[in-house]
């Protein structure tokens, strides 16, 4: 934690403003990384914050953003490596940081960016010797949906899915989508992409969006919807076996299901020209899926962009981080394909440390805390002031609401909102028994005109709940369809009112507060069923091109 307990002062003296932290931005050193871990639309909002940001010189060069537009929002350029590590507080990065930049490392600070502890067991060492405190956003818990605005695994993912689309298209030696042309037909691309987690998906839609006809296969039985949302086609496994293994992510299978994966995947493989491989389970090597075998029955000139190459590829025959033709068909192992897309991914992956920011600093006074106390900042945290926290204990989810026994009887057709306890005979009649009193009372009291009045509305408010009740909640949410039954019936009372009566009905025209009141329930009912209007447009607009 970067900020310290103030010490005890004087009375009337006020404490020091203390200076705010820099967060320093360094060229990425990585041979090919093109992209810079804060560009400057986020500079302009970490200043906001109320941090100093400093940028190395040219560290946006490669995603197209000049030192001249980091300076025009209050960054600092600086000139070389040296002088931005030593003096930076917190240090955004995309990469790991190499053994020489962990030493221009100042002690004791922060270092924001992906890590990977796992894999790194040294680094992690090299950075604890450091003091240093480290957030490894790749470690942040991703199923805390307050994480998700910070998830950079999943913003790098669904750009690299983009971009495998992209390789693909660019080594294949024909159109994506059918043509029917003077000079003849041209059938559409078949791709086939196994795993549809972040970038299988991102995957389906750019393929399906260039006219190929696309197909998918993962384990977990869940995304079937997703894929078909998307334009593509599920492919299932002929094998009864669920692959969810919890919080998203997939589970080992059994070996019965593996054989009748591999027997559809060698079918697939045969008719595909593209085939785009995203499977993995966090922490395994990549399932083997492609075998030799199956790449040798392709058809010559299709291609395979294998995005699992850097956990050993899904593949048999991918050479990591190269494209590569084997039996005729090109085999992409690129692991680079976010920073391909340098521009966007940057951009990208600096709002998700822009709101890990927020998050840190939610004083807004340029300072940072490190709260182990909350989940998500927890989970990312792999080093703390020296001491290595990683792996941080599973986050503590809500606990799920307990599954209700399955009613005995099923409840009566139509009833939107399950059944209700049905009364006791004794409750009923004393119901009836108190109603029955209180007309009694009514009709020895009140005046005549008074008690018809009473009756249609004792009526109206009878026949009014069960429509509301009975309102089946197909759209939206149960609440949404009881407030539009309200309205409804709230709008037709209204407008009896305001109607001019009938010639010859004998009805007199009701008086100027009932029709004011008529009248004002409409504006509220009108303002409730158009806003609701209003809000599904905007939901469903939020589906469209
Ligand atoms: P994810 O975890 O969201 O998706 C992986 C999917 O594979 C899951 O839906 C899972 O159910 C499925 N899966 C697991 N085992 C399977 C099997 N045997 N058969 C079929 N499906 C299976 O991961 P995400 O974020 O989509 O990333 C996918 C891959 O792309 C990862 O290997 C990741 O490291 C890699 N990646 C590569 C990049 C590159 O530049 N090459 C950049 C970004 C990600």
């Amino acid at each position: 934690m970067q900020t310290a307990a103030p010490a005890a002062l004087p009375a009337g003296e006020s404490a020091p403003a203390r200076a705010p932290l820099l967060i320093g931005v360094p060229k990425e050193t990585v041979p090919g990384e093109k992209r810079v871990a804060t560009v400057p639309d986020v500079v302009a909002k970490l200043v906001k914050l109320g941090f100093a940001v400093a940028v190395e010189s040219g560290a946006g060069d490669a995603s197209n953003f000049s030192d001249d537009t980091y300076r025009a929002v209050g960054a600092e350029v600086v000139p070389d490596a040296p002088q931005l590590w030593s003096r930076a507080d917190i240090v955004f990065k995309v990469r790991p940081p190499t053994p020489a930049e962990v030493q221009l490392l100042r002690e004791g600070a922060t270092l924001v960016g992906f890590v990977w502890p796992a894999q790194n067991p040294e680094l992690m060492q090299q950075l604890a010797a450091r003091r240093a405190t480290v957030l490894a956003i790749d470690a942040l818990p991703r199923q805390l949906s307050r994480a998700q605005k910070m998830d950079a695994l999943t913003s790098m993912a669904g750009v690299s899915g983009y971009r495998a689309v992209i390789e693909a298209a660019n080594a294949f030696g024909r159109f994506f989508n059918g043509q029917i042309t003077a000079a003849g037909k041209i059938p559409p691309a078949r791709v086939f992409i196994a795993g549809a987690g972040v970038a299988g998906l991102a995957a389906i839609g750019t393929a399906a969006n260039l006219g190929a006809i696309v197909r998918a296969n993962d384990t977990r039985a869940e995304v079937a919807d997703q894929v078909v949302s998307l334009g593509g086609e599920f492919v299932k496994v002929d094998y009864e076996e669920e692959g969810s293994g919890g919080g998203g992510y997939a589970k080992v299978m059994s070996e019965g299901f593996q054989q009748a994966q591999r027997d559809m995947y060698a079918r697939e493989a045969k008719d595909a020209d593209i085939i785009i491989t995203t499977a993995l389970i966090p922490g395994k090597p990549a399932p083997k899926l492609i075998t030799a075998d199956m790449v040798r029955t392709m058809k010559p000139g299709s291609v395979i962009v294998d995005m699992a190459a850097e956990q050993g590829g899904n593949c048999e025959l991918t050479e990591p981080g190269q494209a590569v033709v084997k039996h005729g068909v090109t085999i992409v192992g690129y692991t680079d394909l976010a920073s391909r897309l340098a521009k966007q991914s940057s951009t990208l992956y600096s709002t998700n440390l822009l709101r890990l920011a927020e998050e840190l600093c939610k004083a807004k006074d340029g300072r940072i805390d490190v709260n182990m106390e909350d989940d998500a900042i927890r989970g990312l945290t792999v080093v703390k002031d020296g001491q290595i926290t990683w792996p941080a204990p599973p986050p503590k989810m809500p606990a799920a609401a307990p599954k209700k026994a399955a009613a005995p009887v099923a409840a009566p057709k139509g009833h939107g909102h399950g059944a209700s306890e049905p009364m006791s005979g004794k409750s009923l009649a004393i119901v009836f028994g108190v109603g029955a009193l209180l007309f009694l009372l009514v009709g020895l009291y009140a005046p005549a005109s008074f008690l018809s009045h009473f009756t249609v509305f004792v009526l109206a408010c009878f026949v009014g709940y069960m429509v509301v009740w009975n309102v089946t909640p197909s759209l939206h949410t149960p609440l949404m369809s009881v407030t539009n039954a309200i309205s409804s019936i709230i709008a037709i009372g209204a407008l009896v009112q305001v109607a001019p009566p009938l010639a010859g009905s004998g009805t007199d025209r009701p008086n100027q507060l009932i029709l004011g009141l008529a009248v004002f329930a409409l504006a509220l009912t009108a303002v409730n069923m158009f806003g609701g209007f209003a809000v599904t447009r905007r939901m469903l607009a939020m589906f469209r091109k």
